[in-house]
């Protein structure tokens, strides 16, 4: 076994990781986590529950538990810390910042001030005025309601495989498993098929399809709404759908569908914003022009914090512009602004969104030659750093691998110290936008040794 170091994370280099030195969980981990489950409701995230680790330190993408093992990160803690784990210039900012005030409720602040001048100088004209939030699902509610209040009206159409949280809203547009056994959908909202052409939702083929299932949108206006729709909420990338980049010409379509119809476009860049993709903001990959954005996730680098963005036509409309209309208690906190701000100022600085792009390209070119050698993966697909590979028992049937056998590649990974988001048949991999190209590889070199496991024990 590897040996235990007494270097902290940031002086390692990257020769020198990941070193996993005790069984896992080690037997530090065990026994925190043995207290921890006498209080802790069930119901955490399969990343919590199959690791059963417990940690003590991160930084940029590594992250060490309390035994001392270090693991590469390609899980980012479910994608919300972008730019790495205690980013330097993001935790100065922070601790000055706490010099002030913990929480100014929604004052003016010049942290807001400040956040709000740079957003909006990387944002297009149509989307410069901004409410914040302290989470995905509680952004999402709210561009619910503005869009409401902007139109008075009160339907919305998502997307099959969409995801935007788990509040009542939120999962009225659910598309994928975490809405059964909640409930009827709420009233009001209805979906329409994405496009997923790995297994497209019509038996179609890209490109002879002519994108088809765009088209769908007009048939579920058509027959399943009640006339009232008020907008249109889609991922430009859907995250926990499982890594899909829709053909540009979806999304033009559907944006022209929202302008015909007199629907407001509204795009949710809570997984893929923040230049994750590439690009600022993940629907710049694509010819549409957005009526309201939702962010969130990494933009504040660990720290909670969402944004609505949008116009002020759209913003002025009662009752969200009335007094309380759109605000919460924490939503539009200092300490999130400043977080957010050093944040952004950090990927335009250091050209993050360049790295992952080029990174991103690499590393997608990588997955592509392994598939070469292992059938088992079906598809691979992504943009920038947002990575998504389908495993699937048969590349000819499609039939995808259980959730044990996805739960075995896990173990297998994080055996050899690398930790990825969650155990699914549809591995996503979305590394932090500082990382490394030597440390991606070395992730990619593990999760290739992890597949070389999983098939010997699958017997294929
Ligand atoms: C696209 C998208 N929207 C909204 C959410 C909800 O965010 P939160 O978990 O912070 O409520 C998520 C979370 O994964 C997401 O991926």
């Amino acid at each position: 076994m590897a040996m235990l170091s007494t270097k902290s994370l940031p002086e390692l280099s990257d020769n020198e990781v990941p070193v996993v030195h005790t069984e896992l969980p080690g037997p530090k981990s065990r026994a925190l986590w043995e207290r921890e489950r006498i209080y802790s409701s069930p119901g955490l995230s399969a990343l919590a529950t199959l690791s059963q680790l417990v940690l003590d330190e991160g930084y940029g993408a590594l992250i060490r538990d309390v035994d001392g093992n270090v693991f590469i990160d390609f899980s980012m803690a479910m994608i919300g810390v972008s730019t790495g784990h205690l980013h330097p210039k993001i935790t100065a900012a922070l601790h000055e910042e706490l010099t002030h005030f913990l929480h100014t409720y929604d004052m003016a602040s010049t942290a807001r001030v400040e956040f709000f001048e740079l957003l909006a100088s990387i944002m297009p004209e149509q989307l410069r005025m901004f409410q914040m939030y302290s989470g995905g699902t509680e952004t999402v509610e709210a561009a619910l309601r503005l869009a409401k209040s902007a139109t008075g009206r009160y339907e919305f159409i998502g997307l099959y495989r969409g995801f935007h949280g788990k509040s009542m809203g939120s999962l009225g547009l659910m598309g994928i498993g975490y809405k059964n056994g909640f409930g009827p959908r709420a009233p009001g909202f209805m979906l329409t098929p994405n496009a997923y052409c790995y297994r497209c939702p019509l038996k179609l083929t890209y490109p002879s399809c002519g994108v088809a299932c765009a088209d769908m949108i007009e048939e579920v206006y058509a027959n399943e709404s009640m006339g009232q729709v008020a907008g249109v909420v889609i991922e430009p990338i859907q995250g926990a759908g499982g890594i899909i980049v829709p053909p540009a010409e979806f999304m033009t379509k559907i944006a022209d569908f929202c302008r015909r119809q007199g629907l407001l476009l509204i795009v949710d860049e809570i997984f893929s914003g923040g230049g994750r993709t590439g690009k600022m903001w993940s629907f710049e990959h694509f010819d549409i022009a957005p009526d309201i954005v939702t962010l969130g996730k990494g933009i504040g680098s660990g720290y909670p914090v969402g944004v609505v963005a949008s116009s002020e036509p759209v913003m002025r409309e009662a009752p969200w512009a009335q007094p309380g209309g759109g605000s919460t208690t924490f939503g539009g906190n200092n300490m999130a602004a400043r977080a957010a701000q050093a944040t952004l100022q950090t990927i335009l600085e250091e050209g993050l969104s360049e790295h992952a792009a080029a990174l991103g390209a690499h590393m997608l070119t990588r997955l592509r030659e392994m598939q070469a050698r292992h059938p088992i993966m079906g598809d691979v697909r992504g943009l920038g750093l947002v990575l998504g590979v389908e495993f699937v028992r048969d590349p000819v049937t499609k039939e995808v691998i259980s959730a044990q056998e996805a739960a075995f590649l896990f173990h297998a990974c994080l055996r050899r110290g690398l930790m990825l988001p969650t155990a699914t048949s549809t591995l996503r991999i979305m590394p932090s936008l500082v990382i490394s190209q030597e440390l991606a590889d070395k992730g990619l070199d593990i999760l290739e040794e992890g597949i070389d496991e999983l098939e010997k024990w699958m017997e294929i």
